[in-house]
């Protein structure tokens, strides 16, 4: 065998399921077939290269400009007129994704994995393993006896309607518009379209939001959701609820998209947007990988079928990330990527989905962990709520940011903490000290009683955690 192990792609599953297992002394190969501009490696796949890093840059530079145009005066800071430099924001974005890139070369290196840029698919299963054929870029016939398949997923498209980039746009164009769109439709209220809508809202767009479930953000917390659109909607996203798309007709060349699609209450509507992004979900990627040549296995949705410990019907193939089930994360990915790392060393790891963080990078941002109210309810789980406002934060009150609130639920009987809610400035900050305590299986009352800096953010975490047991301090 050439290797121990290969790893098929390298985003944040692949590219750390193969730093940890050279770490652990495996002779690693990593191969991902995602180029830059001129063709050159660009490793760290959805992620590094048009999903959280892009994004991440552009809800910065976008949230400067709106804080600079609209945000000032209040601190007693005037500013003259203020001007947006798109293609410059559009290089930095883009030299923040190559810093990235280069980061993970030089990870590779520093790990002494073998990285090889191109498309890999199953050949063969052969004694003792698998042999890989590498095309593209590089080309290559590679044998190991373990293989990961790390090969992430990609958007979903509207039937009948293809993503040109240009005017029907996936989050790969909507990263990338050279033009601020006058008028830009978005379909589907999820976190790619609250995210994307709220970068080019800030920049200057009419930003209309349709989405299919009559409910809004549904995985989040009821409460939080209904802040959340209360906000969104006053800064001026038209987010509607309850829509059925009956026909997007892309655009003649350089004309406006336009759509028909009933509302809430069945009536036909028309919208003409200038560009359009469909963010309605992603599929998993596995095309051109011949899964079939070594019976590994994918379910009715095309996910690669595998158990709790990513393992396949296959000895020794195993898969994570977004081409497997469970949330489409980055960081539960490299959680994945790192356990079976350890797992092919021997060791016993575990990724417990309950505690795993989500994060929506709008303003205010919105983080949870664990389980919402109405799920509690739905189970019929005793609890007990405990809620503090931001407003109520001396460090919120100078930062000039109160929206929001952090949400506490823990068990009626034990006080275990089941699920934590915020809304607000730096939720996404805020929320690893609940992941850190749900991990230990922390009370409310061991937040309440640790001490916490002030002022500080974190100060409306420990309160939240007073008011489940009804004796917050500061409301
Ligand atoms: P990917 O990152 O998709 O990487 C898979 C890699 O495999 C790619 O480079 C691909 O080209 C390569 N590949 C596929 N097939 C082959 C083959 N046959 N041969 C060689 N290479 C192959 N998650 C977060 O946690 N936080 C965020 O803020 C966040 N923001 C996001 C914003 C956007 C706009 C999008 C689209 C996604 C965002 N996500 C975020 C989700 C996150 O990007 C994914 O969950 C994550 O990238 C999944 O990692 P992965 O390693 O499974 O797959
Ligand atoms: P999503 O699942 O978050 O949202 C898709 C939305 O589209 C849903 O609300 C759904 O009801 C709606 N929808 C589906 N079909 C529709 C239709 N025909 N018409 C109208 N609405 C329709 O998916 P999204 O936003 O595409 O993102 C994909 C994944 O990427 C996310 O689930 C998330 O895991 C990941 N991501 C994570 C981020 C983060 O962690 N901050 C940021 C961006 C993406």
């Amino acid at each position: 065998m050439d290797h121990d192990l290969i790893v098929i792609g390298a985003g944040p599953g692949g590219y750390i399921a193969a730093i940890r297992a050279a770490q652990l002394g495996l002779s690693v190969a990593c191969i991902d077939d995602w180029s830059r501009d001129d063709g050159g490696p660009a490793p760290g796949g959805t992620c590094t290269n048009v999903g959280c890093i892009p994004s991440k840059a552009m809800l910065q530079s976008s949230e400067h400009y709106e804080h600079v145009a609209h945000g000032m005066a209040e601190h007693g800071i005037e500013v003259g007129s203020v001007k947006l430099d798109l293609a410059r924001m559009l290089a930095r974005k883009q030299q923040v994704v190559r810093q990235n890139n280069d980061g993970i070369l030089y990870l590779f290196k520093k790990n002494k994995v073998k990285f090889l840029h191109g498309r890999a698919a199953f050949a063969a299963q052969v004694d003792g393993g698998f042999e890989i054929e590498v095309s593209g870029a590089e080309q290559a016939r590679l044998r190991a006896r373990h293989v990961i398949v790390a090969t992430g997923s990609r958007p979903r498209a509207l039937p009948g309607v293809e993503f040109d980039e240009k005017r029907v746009l996936s989050n790969t164009g909507a990263l990338a518009l050279q033009k601020v769109p006058e008028r830009m439709g978005i379909i589907g209220a999820g976190v790619i379209g609250l995210e994307m809508g709220s970068v080019w809202r800030r920049l200057g767009a009419k930003v209309t939001v349709l989405e299919a479930l009559p409910e809004f953000l549904g995985a989040a917390d009821a409460q939080v959701a209904k802040e959340a659109m209360k906000q969104f909607t006053r800064q001026g996203l038209d987010i509607q609820l309850g829509v059925k798309i009956a026909e997007v007709k892309p655009a003649a060349k350089n004309g406006p998209v336009k759509l028909r699609y009933a509302d809430a209450k069945g009536a036909e509507q028309t919208l003409e947007v200038d560009a359009l992004m469909v963010s309605i979900g992603r599929l998993p990627h596995t095309e051109g990988l011949q899964l079939d040549k070594v019976g590994v296995k994918t379910d009715e949705r095309g996910f690669v079928v595998v158990d709790g410990d990513c393992r396949t019907e296959v000895p020794g193939i195993w898969a994570v990330g977004d081409v497997v089930r469970g949330p489409m994360l980055a960081h539960k990915a490299e959680e994945e990527g790192v356990a079976v790392a350890e797992r092919l060393a021997g060791q016993k790891p575990h990724v417990d989905f309950n505690t795993v963080p989500w994060v929506i990078y709008t303003s205010p941002e919105i983080a949870w962990v664990g389980q919402t109210e109405q799920a509690l309810k739905a189970a019929g789980r005793a609890y007990k709520a405990g809620s503090f406002p931001f407003m109520a934060n001396g460090r919120a009150r100078a930062l000039g940011d109160t929206t929001g609130f952090v949400k506490m639920l823990a068990d009626a009987s034990t006080d275990e903490i089941l699920g934590v809610h915020v809304i607000g400035p730096l939720a996404s900050e805020l929320i690893a000290e609940a992941a850190v305590a749900m991990e230990f299986k922390a009370s409310a009352e061991d937040i309440a009683r640790i001490c916490h800096a002030h002022p500080t953010l974190s100060e409306a975490m420990k309160e939240a955690a007073l008011a489940t047991d009804s004796r917050a301090l500061n409301f």
